[in-house]
């Protein structure tokens, strides 16, 4: 049985790194005591921080009581006390340093997307497998509280058969030249990894397979609606990657997902990211949070008349589904599924052969929107690596 589990963390004074993985997830679990296993007992975690800026990365360690830190990423990697690598820098970076922590022995866990074209992360998911190394891909959306009460709904059969599915994700990021943007710059280049299909489309994948059926076909169309932005330094800069995805995926099973992607859209929604799901038996609008269902014996029957004001308040016959559990953060459970299942040494199921056929979803999509056609999306198993 493994006495403690190191973890090198790689990206920690980035946004999500920081954030996210770093003080959401790592630290409450290195305060809880470490990962807790099936029989009670917990594996403690240590950390160890990554970073290109000395003075950055040993002020993250100092404020939160990490004693390892360093620069160099090959000494963390040649330390056989940590058997963990966690990424969660730039794009860019990102295979090449999975392929060192591969070679170093080390299980990683990484952010999406795995690496900038599917060919690259298809021979990650390869060498993982040869190697004999467990892998794991951020999957974050599917922990969220509304998808997952949206997964309790198909499980229970609420839905009967599930039609369509329509999502709208985004919100107003703003330019940068009178309010300060709270994007980084980056995500508005193509030549440094940025495009809002690059970033939504690998978690689209993910939530689209595990709740709704395979991706059989793939229409987009994208647009660069704000073409000058300004950078952190307040510089004004051209968008060279799209701001905005208005994307079509048919499914093995013929449920039809429609999914706006736009960082160029004023939010009159009750969240950043809702789906309406519609089914013979009954329909869903499920948010990052909330889940409102309407059975169909709740369905009022509108009559289309523009002459007079709609009598139905359509909104009145939604229920909204309640809090039957407490919702950890979803970055934190996954790492805490990840954990044990290196402990353990069990399957992974969001692997790098998950996060390839994400990075296929982006590139798909993309060329999809180049070339203004549908193009079909063959299955994708551990058969074919
Ligand atoms: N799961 C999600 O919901 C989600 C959301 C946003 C971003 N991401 C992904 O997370 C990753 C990081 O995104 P972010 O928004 O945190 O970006 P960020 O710019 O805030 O952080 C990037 C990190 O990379 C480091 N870095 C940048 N250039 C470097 C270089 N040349 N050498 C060494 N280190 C370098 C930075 O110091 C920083 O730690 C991206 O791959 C992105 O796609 C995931």
């Amino acid at each position: 049985m493994t006495e403690s589990l190191g973890i090198i963390v790689n990206g920690a004074s980035g946004r999500m790194g920081y954030r996210q993985h770093l003080v959401r997830s790592l630290l409450p679990i290195r305060d809880e005591g470490g990962i807790l296993l099936p029989d009670g007992t917990r594996v403690p975690i240590r950390l160890k921080l990554v970073g290109r800026n000395a003075a950055k990365i040993s002020e993250v360690a100092e404020r939160h009581g990490i004693d390892d830190w360093t620069t160099d990423l090959d000494e963390a990697l040649a330390d056989d006390d940590f058997q963990i690598y966690f990424d969660g820098l730039i794009t860019q970076l990102r295979a090449e340093n999975l392929r060192k922590a591969m070679k170093a022995g080390k299980a990683i866990y990484t952010e999406k997307p795995t690496a900038e074209s599917f060919e690259d992360a298809l021979a990650l998911a390869r060498e993982a497998k040869e190697a004999g190394v467990k892998a794991g891909v951020v999957h974050d959306k599917l922990y969220l509280p509304g998808l997952r009460k949206l997964k309790d709904l198909i499980d229970s059969g609420f839905f009967g058969d599930i039609l369509s599915v329509r999502g709208e994700f985004g919100y107003w990021v703003f330019e940068g030249d009178w309010v300060p943007s709270q994007r980084p710059s980056w995500n508005y280049r193509t030549e440094d990894g940025g495009g809002i299909v690059t970033d939504m489309y690998p978690h689209w994948n993910y939530v689209i397979e595990e709740l709704f059926g395979r991706i059989a076909s793939v229409q987009t169309t994208i647009a660069t609606h704000i073409p000058k932005r300004w950078d952190e330094q307040g510089e004004e800069y051209t968008a060279t990657a799209e701001d905005a995805a208005y994307g079509l995926f048919v499914l093995e099973n013929g449920v039809i997902v429609s999914l706006n992607s736009s960082w160029d859209v004023r939010v009159h929604r009750d969240e950043l990211v809702e789906f309406q799901i519609d089914g013979t038996k009954g329909s869903a609008v499920v948010g990052l949070h909330k889940a409102r269902i309407q059975p169909r014996e709740l369905t009022p029957k509108p009559v289309w008349n523009p002459d007079i004001p709609d009598p139905i308040n359509h909104r009145d016959f939604w229920l909204e589904v309640p809090e039957r559990e407490v919702y950890d953060n979803g970055f934190k459970v996954q790492w805490e599924e990840f954990l044990r299942a290196v402990v353990l040494d069990e399957p992974y199921p969001y692997d790098l052969l998950s996060g390839a056929r994400g990075v296929r979803l982006a590139e798909v999509g993309l060329q999809a929107a180049a070339d203004g056609r549908r193009i079909d999306l063959e299955p994708l198993t551990e058969a074919d690596l």
